[in-house]
Order: C-alpha cells, then sequence, then structure tokens
C-alpha cells in the first residue's frame, strides 16, 4: 500500500493521521514533536509487541526514552494510575518540551492523552493506536479521560495530539474478539455518514475480516476521514461530533448494566446501533432495509446483533444516566436515511420499551 495522510484542521490544534504499513515513516511523521526526552505509555502486551521499535526509532532521532508499561485492561484507566505516571515522568526529568507516545489501544491512548493534557498544563503527545479500534476512533479527535469508579470517562478533557501514526501491520496479533470490537465503530461510519463507503462496504467486508491489506487501509482511512471531518467541524462536541455516538445510548447503557463485564464496547454498540434502529423503524424514519443491512454486515464482523436476558427496565434506568444527556431526557442517534442519522431527544418512552421487546430481525421479516 501507498502511504496516507489525512489532514485534522482545527484552527489551533490542527494535524496529520498518517496511516502506513510498517513503522518507516514514523520518523517523518513525530519528527517535529520528539523533544529532547520521550516518555512512552504503553501496555504489558503492546510492550512485548512493538515498544522496543519504537524507542528505537525514538533513540535514533536523538531521543533520551523512558517507558512506562501499565497492566492491561479498563481498571488501569484511573487516576491512580495517572500518580505513577507523573511519578515516572518527573522522576525522569521530562518537561514542557518533552512528548509523551501513547503506544496501544484506547486505554493507553485515553490514558496517556490524560497525562500529556494535565503534566505541567500541558505537554506534546503523539498517537501510535495498535488495535482496530484505536485506529478508526480513539486515537483521533482528542477526546482523553481517566474513569472513576463511579462513572467511566468522566475526568477528562479535549486535547489533540501532535500526530498520529497507524502502522496496519500491528493488527495481525490482535485478537479476532478485539478487531471484531473496532468493526463495529468502522461499520457505524457507514451509516451515519458516508453511503459511498457503505457501498464498499457490503461488498468488501470479507475482505477486511481476513485482514487483507487493502481492504484494511481503505477501510480505516474512510473511518478516519469521517472522524476528522467530524471533529474538525465541531471539536467540543456541541453538535455534529454528538452524530458519532449512534448505537452508543443503547451501548453504554448495555456496558454499565453489565458491569463492563459481557461485552466489550464494540458489541455492546453494534447492539445499540440494531436496537436504536430498530426505533428509527418503528417511528417511520426508515423502512426495514436499512436495519436489515446493519444486521448483515454485523453478523459478516462476528458482532452480536440480539440481546438476550436483559432487564429492559434497568437498562432504561442505566441510559438515562449518560452523561451525554441532557435536561433529563435520553438523547437519541437515530438513521434517517441511508448513511444519514440525526439527533432526537424526545422519543416516546414506550416506543424504547417496545424496541427490546422483539427482536429486530423478527421486526423485519
Ligand atoms: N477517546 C475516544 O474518543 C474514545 C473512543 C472510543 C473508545 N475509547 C476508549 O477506548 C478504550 C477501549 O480501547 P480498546 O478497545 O483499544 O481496548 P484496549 O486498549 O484495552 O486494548 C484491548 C486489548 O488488546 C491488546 N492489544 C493492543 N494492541 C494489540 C495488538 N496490536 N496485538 C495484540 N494485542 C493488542 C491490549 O493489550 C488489550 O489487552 C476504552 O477505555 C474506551 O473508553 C475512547
Ligand atoms: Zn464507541
Amino acid at each position: 500500500m501507498k502511504p496516507i495522510s489525512i489532514d485534522l484542521d482545527l484552527p489551533n490544534n490542527a494535524y496529520s493521521i498518517h496511516i502506513d504499513q510498517s513503522w518507516e515513516g514514523l520518523d517523518k511523521a513525530i519528527k517535529p514533536f520528539v523533544g529532547h526526552k520521550a516518555m512512552v505509555v504503553t501496555d504489558e502486551n503492546v510492550y512485548d509487541l512493538f515498544a522496543r521499535d519504537i524507542e528505537s526509532i525514538l533513540n535514533s532521532m536523538g531521543s533520551q526514552v523512558t517507558t512506562a508499561v501499565v497492566k492491561p485492561g479498563e481498571e488501569r484507566k484511573s487516576l491512580k494510575t495517572a500518580e505513577n505516571l507523573y511519578t515516572q515522568a518527573l522522576e525522569n526529568g521530562l518537561d514542557r518540551s518533552s512528548v509523551i507516545i501513547a503506544l496501544g489501544g484506547g486505554v493507553v491512548g485515553d490514558l496517556a492523552g490524560f497525562i500529556a493534557a494535565t503534566y505541567m498544563r500541558g505537554i506534546n503527545y503523539v498517537q501510535i493506536p495498535t488495535t482496530l479500534l484505536a485506529q478508526v476512533d480513539s486515537s483521533v479527535g482528542g477526546k482523553v479521560a481517566v474513569n472513576h469508579p463511579l462513572a467511566k470517562n468522566i475526568i477528562g478533557s479535549f486535547y489533540q495530539p501532535k500526530s498520529v501514526y497507524i502502522n496496519i501491520d500491528t493488527l495481525k496479533t490482535l485478537q479476532d474478539r478485539q478487531f471484531s470490537t473496532g468493526m463495529a465503530e468502522l461499520i457505524k461510519y457507514g451509516f451515519i455518514w458516508d453511503n459511498e463507503f457503505l457501498g464498499w462496504l457490503q461488498h468488501n467486508i470479507d475482505g477486511i475480516m481476513k485482514r487483507q491489506e487493502e481492504d484494511l487501509a481503505y477501510a480505516i482511512e474512510c473511518s478516519c476521514k469521517t472522524k476528522a471531518h467530524i471533529v474538525s467541524q465541531d471539536e467540543r462536541e456541541k453538535g455534529l461530533r454528538t452524530i458519532l455516538n449512534f448505537g452508543h445510548t443503547i451501548g453504554h447503557g448495555l456496558e454499565s448494566l453489565t458491569n463492563y463485564g459481557l461485552y466489550t464496547h464494540g458489541e455492546a454498540v453494534a447492539l445499540g446501533m440494531v436496537y436504536e434502529s430498530s426505533i428509527a423503524y418503528r417511528m417511520g424514519l426508515v423502512d426495514g432495509s436499512i436495519l436489515d443491512l446493519l444486521i448483515r454486515v454485523l453478523e459478516k464482523a462476528n458482532l452480536p446483533t440480539e440481546i438476550h436476558g436483559v432487564d429492559t427496565e434497568a437498562l432504561i434506568k442505566a441510559m438515562t444516566h449518560d452523561k451525554k444527556n441532557k435536561g433529563g431526557s435520553i438523547v437519541f442517534v437515530l438513521p434517517v436515511g441511508t448513511g444519514k442519522v440525526d439527533v432526537f431527544n424526545n422519543i416516546d418512552s414506550m416506543l424504547i420499551h417496545e424496541a427490546f421487546k422483539v427482536s429486530p430481525k423478527e421486526l423485519i421479516s
């Protein structure tokens, strides 16, 4: 594949997203932002796979590198871990001219971005995402956060990286379930924005699932372009950026109700997209063909499309607590056409209840 570069235009924070299949272009992509000292933040799994490559590239650029390795898992996205990372940064003399390198999935990306946003009131950072979810979603757009025991992602900021470098070759080692979780966000872009990509996706999803390089690179490129475009219009989620939450109202509710243990984020979002689309179908916003297409594409990505054994009342209660809600009503992003969604905040609660009573697949059969 030919290296790809996508610009994310923001008034004071423009940066590029680079997509390649090796580390060859990394040096050039991050050179202007790498200071005398760098701290790589990664997790144990990713450390074993890629940290040495990154350390030696940084060393060859004349940067003195320290690497902070956290245990894998969402529990490490905490203030406690953040404090340990500040300590390591201080002990190694990181200053305002230093850079933080987030190397890993969304957990490491959000955590390292949070450290970069707050250490000495903000220092440069670079995202090197290594999961599909991080490559198509979390590394782009500057949302950084850690969790509070009472709420996920509740302590955070908008803080853009200086550069994003995606090496699609890293996806070779990713477990199938993690790959599928990223597919949910990738598929989402087709349904919220990019009709042309959605058409392409229908015919090429098998290639992506086989992790064929050209298909994967194109799908990641389309995803990053859409996210970059949306973020550049609305960096702080005051309007348009809300549409990225398609599938997330029900998805977040499901994750929280099941204590983040039953579904991966992408699995919950897949279910969310299906049930939210069934609400749209019941409201007459779309015909059955969109729901049918969504279910078929998600199934090909090995994602779930039916919720079983969930207490609907408890789920609706969990959805009411989402931090994205305004003035007490639940905010939904619903399809209103192919590749098109809209934001709704006054959905009849009966409709929401009804949506969980019948499987969406049966609804349209
Ligand atoms: N900032 C945002 O805009 C945004 C958007 C979506 C999600 N998120 C956050 O992202 C997080 C989830 O990210 P995730 O799904 O990447 O999970 P993750 O970071 O936990 O990574 C999943 C697992 O894959 C392993 N891994 C990473 N790269 C690998 C590779 N190349 N080969 C083999 N194993 C590898 C990790 O060690 C981990 O065990 C959540 O905390 C979520 O809140 C943030
Ligand atoms: Zn998501």
